[in-house]
């Protein structure tokens, strides 16, 4: 499953990243009804200066805040729906 990281290391935590993952969460919950994003914690990815950061599979965003993340998060939840559309043996061209 496609996973998003939001770091909570020391540094990360000090800018407020636990309320990335509380957002995250919060949109899984809302948006996510196939499970189909794993959103988690994860320890520092030694990009402290920049943080704080999250991943999206080995996707890094740094400067993080709770709406960038959201966006991320909902644009790869998207791209992922489409992805599986155009994969599905069922579908009929007119
Ligand atoms: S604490 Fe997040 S990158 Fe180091």
């Amino acid at each position: 499953m496609p996973t998003m990281h939001v770091c909570t290391g020391r540094s990360c935590s000090e800018r407020y990243s636990k309320y990335i993952l509380a957002r995250l969460l919060s949109d899984k919950e809302k948006f996510d009804k196939k499970d189909t994003i794993d959103i988690v914690e994860c320890s520092c990815r030694w990009r402290c200066k920049e943080g704080p950061v999250f991943l999206f599979e080995k996707e890094l965003f740094t400067k993080g805040n709770p709406v960038k993340a959201s966006e991320v998060f909902l644009r790869k939840l998207a791209e992922l729906a489409k992805s599986q559309v155009s994969a599905s043996p069922n579908r009929q061209w007119k």
